[in-house]
């Protein structure tokens, strides 16, 4: 069966991530995390002691890597997630994505996934430029976002790491400029994306919103 594409773009903390894999269980889909795939460049990068401006080395790495259902993979081993996870990884993550040549290597790839789960029945994409740029056809786009203070609140909690929240709010800051900054595919919404702020709405509403217009958009009417 044919099925739907759902693109969840939106910055770190706007729930992106908890929203697309319920949602995806909900509709029975495949939950592709992109951002998997670019903490994979950074981590193998890290790994390898690569300099963090030498575009043509961290191409090179990203070739290495590959996309599946909840997983980022790295000469086709699956990665664990909390090696992708760390700080260092989420700030070098920050730092790869920036760089076109990165970008480039992992369009195909993140293409070629959604494409595959899309033959076994669908899928829900999550990522920073899915809906502008590496599925601009999907079948339906959101875009969530949320007050700043609550997303960092968000991340200092998932992380057990609620006495850090200065500092984890600035290196959000400073993760968020390069995101909607970087003149490869920054972030912002698509022009036909459906813009959720997620600021003080329980997850549960988020995801029956998401799930009920995906429904709507199915060819089989969900
Ligand atoms: O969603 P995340 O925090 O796991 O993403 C990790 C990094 O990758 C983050 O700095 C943004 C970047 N990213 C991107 O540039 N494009 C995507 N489609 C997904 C993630």
């Amino acid at each position: 069966m044919e099925g739907l594409l759902v693109t969840i773009d939106g910055p770190a903390g706007s729930g992106k991530s908890s929203v697309a894999r319920a949602v995806a269980e909900r509709l029975r889909v495949v939950n592709l995390n992109t951002g998997a795939a670019y903490r994979a460049v950074a981590l193998l990068a890290l790994r390898e002691d690569a300099d963090p401006a030498d575009v043509a080395v961290l191409a090179k790495l990203a070739c290495r890597v590959g996309l599946g259902a909840e997983e980022a993979r790295i000469d086709g081993e699956p990665v664990a997630d909390q090696d992708l996870r760390t700080p260092e990884v989420t700030a070098a993550a920050s730092k790869v994505s920036a760089h076109p040549g990165v970008r480039e290597v992992l369009l195909p790839v993140q293409r070629a996934a959604a494409a595959e789960a899309r033959e076994s029945g669908g899928a829900v994409v999550e990522g920073r430029d899915i809906g502008t740029v590496v599925l601009p056809d999907a079948e339906l786009k959101i875009f969530l976002f949320a007050a700043p203070e609550e997303r960092a609140l968000r991340r200092a909690r998932q992380s057990g790491r609620e006495g850090e929240l200065d500092r984890i709010r600035q290196a959000m800051q400073v993760r968020d400029k390069r995101d909607a900054e970087r003149e490869a595919s920054p972030l912002k919404p698509a022009t036909d994306a459906i813009v959720i702020d997620t600021t003080g709405l329980p997850l549960d509403e988020v995801v029956s919103r998401v799930v009920e217009l995906a429904q709507k958009r199915s060819p089989n009417g969900g």
